[in-house]
């Protein structure tokens, strides 16, 4: 049995955190406890939680049941597999792509790398999109820039009386987005273009949602490294990273219904240009919505 030793992951100097001393041979908890140690060394922002995910995707089980099954031993395929991962995981890769999936609000998304991993901060956006649509019979919904179509999927599966349409310039991601429609049993008309143009034969919408890429191209540069591997068509704002909303937001008027709404999801700090935005564009009732951090993440505006 090849043990998983301090030696064997390139590291940095930091003395190795209190050594597993399991009994032969390395069981699943064992492997856990030793992983997050060495992510918790390399600062990764969720040590335990990626070593579970990366333990859960090679033993082919969901996360869960590893909790009933800490003391499985792992065979002498499984332990290399996880250090494979474990190694790609501390050189900056993110968890999502290595497991190829992630869940958001409470639904697994297949992703890689044609696609933004889906944070769960865009949930704050479902929610807006949720509030907004409550007592309109049979909405007609649009998702702009979908990416792996987490916001039009989410959407059709909480309003099964929804028409649903996801757009995005990316064919790439596009195809990532279809096979999550697939996946979760539900009917979305997948659009290829730039922002609203893929639309307009569709319209009118009762909302619009959009998370389009906000981070500013200055900024680009200094991401932590799995946002780095991520498109940058997903995260390239423009140089105040409001680029793509100005667009939408002037675009969307001619595809809205009357009382329709666009909710666009931010970066921290752009909520106050956001809500300005809306209002010279002619949207009424301007609101703007928290995260789980406290941050102004969604801003929303209807139609008169
Ligand atoms: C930040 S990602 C969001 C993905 C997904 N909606 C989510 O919330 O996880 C932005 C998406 O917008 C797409 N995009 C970028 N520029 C676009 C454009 N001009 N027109 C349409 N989509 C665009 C990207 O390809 C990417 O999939």
């Amino acid at each position: 049995m090849t043990r998983l030793v301090a030696k064997s992951v390139p590291g940095p100097s930091v003395p190795a955190p209190v050594p597993p001393s399991p009994p032969q041979p390395w069981t699943v908890l064992d492997v856990i406890r030793w992983t997050a140690a060495r992510f918790a060394e390399r600062g990764i922002a969720s040590p335990r939680l990626d070593a579970e995910l990366i333990v859960a995707h090679v033993l082919s089980l969901p996360r869960v049941q590893l909790y009933v099954q800490f003391d499985r031993p792992l065979s002498a395929t499984e332990l290399p597999d996880i250090r494979a991962l474990i190694k790609r995981r501390q050189a900056g890769e993110s968890v999502a792509y290595l497991v190829g999936k992630k869940e958001f609000w409470g639904l697994e998304f297949a992703v890689d790398a044609r696609v933004l991993v889906p944070r769960p901060d865009t949930e704050t956006l479902v929610e807006e999109a949720r509030a907004r649509l409550e007592g309109a019979p049979a909405p007609r919904i649009a998702d702009v820039g979908t990416g792996s179509g987490a916001l039009a999927v989410t959407l059709a599966k909480l309003r099964p009386d929804a028409t649903v349409f996801a757009s995005d310039v990316s064919a790439a991601a596009l195809e990532v987005a279809r096979g999550n429609a697939e996946r979760h049993g539900v009917t979305v008309t997948f659009l290829e273009g730039d922002l609203a143009a893929p639309l307009v034969a569709h319209a009118p919408f009762s909302l619009i949602v959009a998370n389009l890429p906000y981070i500013l191209s200055a900024d680009l540069a200094a991401l932590p490294p799995e946002v780095r591997v991520e498109p940058r068509l997903a995260l390239d704002g423009g140089a105040d990273g409001l680029d793509l909303v100005r667009r939408l937001v002037d675009a969307a008027p001619a595809l809205l219904a009357p009382g329709g709404a666009l909710a666009l999801e931010i970066g921290a700090g752009q909520a106050a240009a956001t809500v300005a935005l809306l209002v010279a564009g002619g949207f009424l009732d301007p609101r703007t919505r928290q995260d789980l951090a406290g941050v102004d993440r969604v801003v929303s505006g209807g139609r008169p």
